[in-house]
Formats: structure tokens, sequence, C-alpha cells
């Protein structure tokens, strides 16, 4: 009896048909189907936010999410990143938000997702949307230079 299973959806714009083992974690797909791995392998249980990706526009942690869940979804990965994440990325380079960069995919996403809510979300706000992403590197005062700067519109 086989566990793979058809999945269907949409990556970074692209549509994706794909035959499956049914246990493969999102990661796992996006990271050795798709050869997308600006995802990162982190702690895979879901408590350091390297791995988020966006589906259907909402941070979502690829480590503990089954990709045959994903069925007729639009997932976003930092290699999908556009115009409208163009000023998140600008501010980190300025603000060298990204150190070592393991966890800047997720956090990029993150913020994407806060500013496409908020426009001007407050320190609280950005602190609160990047609770859930763990930065070794940056001591997380550099992230929040760069974040604040993107939500005041003050590049
Ligand atoms: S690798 Fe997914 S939350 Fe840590
Ligand atoms: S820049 Fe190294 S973990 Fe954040």
């Amino acid at each position: 009896m086989s566990d793979d299973v058809i999945l269907s959806l949409h990556v970074n714009g692209e549509p994706q048909r794909r035959l499956i083992p049914a246990a493969r974690t999102l990661l796992d797909f996006l990271r050795e189907d798709l050869a997308l791995t600006g995802s990162k392998h982190g702690c895979d249980v879901g408590d350091c936010g390297a791995c988020t990706v966006r589906v259907d526009g909402l941070p979502r942690l690829a480590c503990i999410t089954l990709a045959a869940e994903m069925e007729g979804a639009s997932v976003q990965t930092i290699e999908g990143i556009g115009p409208a994440e163009a000023p998140v990325v600008a501010a980190f380079d300025k603000h060298v938000a990204s150190q070592c960069g393991y966890c800047t995919p997720g956090i990029v996403l993150c913020l994407a997702h806060l500013l496409s809510e908020q426009p001007s979300p407050s320190d609280d706000a950005i602190r609160d949307a990047l609770g859930s992403n763990i930065c070794r590197c940056t001591g997380y005062t550099k992230i929040l230079a760069a974040a604040r700067e993107v939500a005041r519109g003050e590049r």
C-alpha cells in the first residue's frame, strides 16, 4: 500500500503538482523537492521560526506542517519575495539586521505579513509579530530598528 499523495499547490506563484510521501513536511517538500532552501531547518519542532513561510498570506511554520495539508494553497518562501517585501529587505541591509542570516528568511516573511495588515505597527506589535522567531546573532536591536524604519516610512 502506498503512502504517497498527489499534491497540487502554488509556490511563489508557480503551479506545482507532485507525488509526495504523505508524511513529508512542508519544509522538506520545499527544500528537497523544489530546491527552495531559503526556509531553514532550525529546531524542527516549531520553536524557532527559521522555517517560516507564508501560506495564503499568513506565516506558517513549515517544519510542523505536512505538505499534504497544502492542497490548493498558495505558499510564499523567501525566494518568492518581490516589490511588496523590498522595503523590509532594504532596511535589513541598511541596519545590518542580518548577520549569519539563518533567521532572516522567516523574520522577513513575518514582518512582511505584519506590514500587510498594519502599515504602521507599534514597537509592541513588531515584537509580537516576531515573538516566535529566534535570532542568535543580532540581539534583536538591529532587526527592530529595521522593522521600525519600514513601519514608520522613514526610508
Ligand atoms: S525549524 Fe521550524 S520552528 Fe524551528
Ligand atoms: S542573524 Fe544569525 S540567527 Fe539571526
